[in-house]
């Protein structure tokens, strides 16, 4: 394959694992949206995760849990049709793999109707079976441990707020083992959110597969982060996340401006204006030199509605 052609071809999981041998880092950004994505993927963005989070950032929703198969697939389209090279996977929902055939059916619609690369679900040792299941039947999965967001009712004492685990023994070990049930039931790699820096680098030593951190720390062998956050777009910025950007202040002033500038009568100005020929409308409304001449009722002419 020539080099031209390899630039544009999506990246699968044997690049990620030849790019993870080579100790090169990996960044991945969400995305939920066509021109968002593109700009990721022309920006070089080799993971592009279209993640549950569409619930809340994109959809208003007050969890993950709401989200619907529906819903990802939608938006799963979109960022396909935005990319031409980065690995795009789509986040299993909640409840959308709590069988192996629901599993399954919902993977394969993520591939074959929305096009994406692979499937993230959420889950160490509970989640083993279902991810060997799928990685059998040939679809790459993406395992997720740490705070898992579709749990979260279910994690003590959260109330579904995000709370670092792991900190604990016992917590740090069946963190490990979960680590290690995903790598052996055949993931390419595994996000690790809300876990201690000492205790990712400790996972992440021990996994032949990639770890992608998100509020993990720096020894993660990539890093995931929520676009919205990176673009400073919502109205809360989680601590582990950096914004790059002040989208939410520059849409806010974008969209002051311009109501400004209704309301004072200078939008549209000379350079937003089409114009036509002069000479044409005069025609169309009776009022050229012809019609001015004969002194008969135009038979162009449209009169105005005050006129009827
Ligand atoms: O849904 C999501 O955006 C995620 C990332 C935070 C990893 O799962």
């Amino acid at each position: 394959m020539s080099a031209s052609t390899d630039a544009l071809r999506r990246l699968t999981v044997a690049d990620i694992a030849k790019r993870h041998a080579d100790g090169l880092r990996l960044p991945m950004l969400t995305a939920y949206d066509f021109p968002t994505a593109q700009i990721l993927d022309r920006a070089g963005i080799p993971l592009i995760l279209v993640g549950d989070s569409l619930g809340q950032v994109m959809l208003g929703y007050e969890s993950t849990v709401r989200v619907t198969m529906a819903e990802m697939v939608h938006h799963t389209k979109a960022v396909v049709r935005g990319t031409q090279r980065a690995m795009v996977i789509g986040d299993m929902p909640f409840l959308t793999y709590a069988s192996m055939d629901e599993a399954l059916d919902n993977a394969g619609r993520f591939l074959q109707e929305a096009g994406a690369q692979a499937v993230k679900v959420e889950g160490g040792v509970r989640s083993a079976r279902i991810i060997e299941g799928l990685v059998k039947a040939g679809i790459p999965v993406m395992g997720h441990i740490g705070w898992t967001p579709q749990a979260g009712l279910a994690m003590s004492g959260t109330g579904g707020r995000p709370k670092v685990q792991g900190r604990s023994r016992d917590q740090a070990r069946s963190m490990l083992a979960d680590a290690l049930a995903v790598q052996e039931a055949g993931a390419f790699s595994i996000v690790l959110e809300l876990v201690p820096a000492q205790l990712a680098a400790a996972i992440t030593e021990r996994l032949r597969i990639p770890t992608i951190g998100i509020g993990a720390g720096p020894g993660c062998s990539g890093q995931v982060q929520v676009v919205t956050d990176l673009l400073g777009l919502g109205d809360f910025i989680p601590k582990h996340a950096r914004p790059y950007a002040q989208l939410g202040a520059t849409i806010d002033a974008a969209a002051r401006a311009y109501a400004a500038d209704v309301e004072a009568g200078t939008f549209p100005g000379e350079a937003e204006t089409v114009r036509m020929d002069d000479e044409v409308l005069d025609h169309v409304l009776g009022r050229g030199a012809h019609d001015r001449a004969s002194g008969e009722i135009p038979v162009g002419g449209i009169p105005l509605d005050r006129d009827l």
